[in-house]
């Protein structure tokens, strides 16, 4: 007879938990909040200090949601590890972590200064320790994390005039792999996912003629749309999401494929 997995069939589908987006003011780190919170998640949107109408939009887009608003360099150690401190101590522990903070410097590298390689890593990928290092240690005491570590196709496929950003994307998830390991059987996940181009601020400061060459070149023909990438998100970080681990889940449109 077939065994039957009782803790499975038992485990809360919908538990509430406390999450942490960084670059939650951002153009997928909004979404993902959003995402969250409609989980039932108690969410907690970090970014760098926001005003006038970027904050007035990001809590149009929240309104009526449980999502607040924390400011942090995610480049900062000590910063970080105050910031997971505070929430833990405000809201009893910090249960997901979704790393979206990432920014552009794109050049070739022939025209690439060290302010440009430094500012992408120390945001794209020391962000990710910073955060990843303070936050793991309560999700192993409690037996229970999710960390979702946002790269993108560029880090798998390289990109002409991203050499910083592809070198950090491709670290994420050499981090995330070896991070999961770590972790793996004190209930704590961790994976990428890996968005190609979406209809955010960072993909329409490509030059036009460049960004449309890109398009036509993915298969389903379009840009992808924020949400799409929170739903990996959402899939990630589910309470019965538990044995994917070291796991990099594409969300390209088809525009790398690879197994
Ligand atoms: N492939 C091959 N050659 C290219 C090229 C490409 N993609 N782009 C430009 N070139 C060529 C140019 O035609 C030019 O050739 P000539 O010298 O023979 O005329 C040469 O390279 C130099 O071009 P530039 O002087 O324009 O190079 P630059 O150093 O100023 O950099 C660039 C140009 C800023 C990199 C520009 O090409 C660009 O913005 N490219 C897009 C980069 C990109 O896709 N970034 C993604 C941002 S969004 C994101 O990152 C989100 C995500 O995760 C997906």
């Amino acid at each position: 007879m077939a065994a039957v997995d009782v803790a499975a069939d038992s485990a809360p589908r919908h538990a509430r938990r406390v999450a942490m987006v960084s670059g939650g003011v951002g153009g997928l780190g909004t979404e993902i909040c959003r995402a969250l919170a409609r989980q039932g998640h108690r969410v907690v949107a970090v970014d760098l200090p926001v005003e006038g109408d970027r904050l007035a939009r990001f809590r149009d887009q929240t309104a009526g949601l449980d999502v607040q608003l924390e400011s942090v360099d995610v480049g900062d150690f000590a910063a970080c590890g105050s910031l997971v401190q505070r929430i833990e101590g405000a809201c009893g522990s910090v249960d997901i972590l979704v790393n979206a903070a990432g920014i552009t410097r794109d050049t070739r590298l022939a025209n690439m200064d060290p302010a440009q390689w430094d500012d992408v890593l120390r945001v794209n990928l020391d962000g990710v320790f910073n955060l990843c290092r303070h936050a793991v240690a309560g999700m192993v005491a409690r037996g229970f994390g999710r960390i979702v570590n946002i790269s993108s196709v560029n880090g798998q496929t390289g990109q002409f005039g991203q050499t910083n950003y592809a070198a950090a994307k491709a670290g994420m998830h050499g981090f995330t792999m070896a991070l999961a390991r770590e972790v793996a059987r004190k209930g704590v996940t961790v994976n990428s996912v890996s968005p190609g181009y979406c209809e955010t601020a960072m993909v329409m400061a490509v030059p036009d003629a460049v960004r449309e060459r890109i398009v036509e070149s993915v298969p389903v023909g379009r840009l992808g749309r924020p949400h799409e990438i929170a739903r990996a998100v959402t899939f990630l970080t589910a309470e019965d999401a538990g044995f994917i681990t070291g796991a990099n889940l594409p969300v390209n449109g088809g525009l790398f494929m690879s197994f």
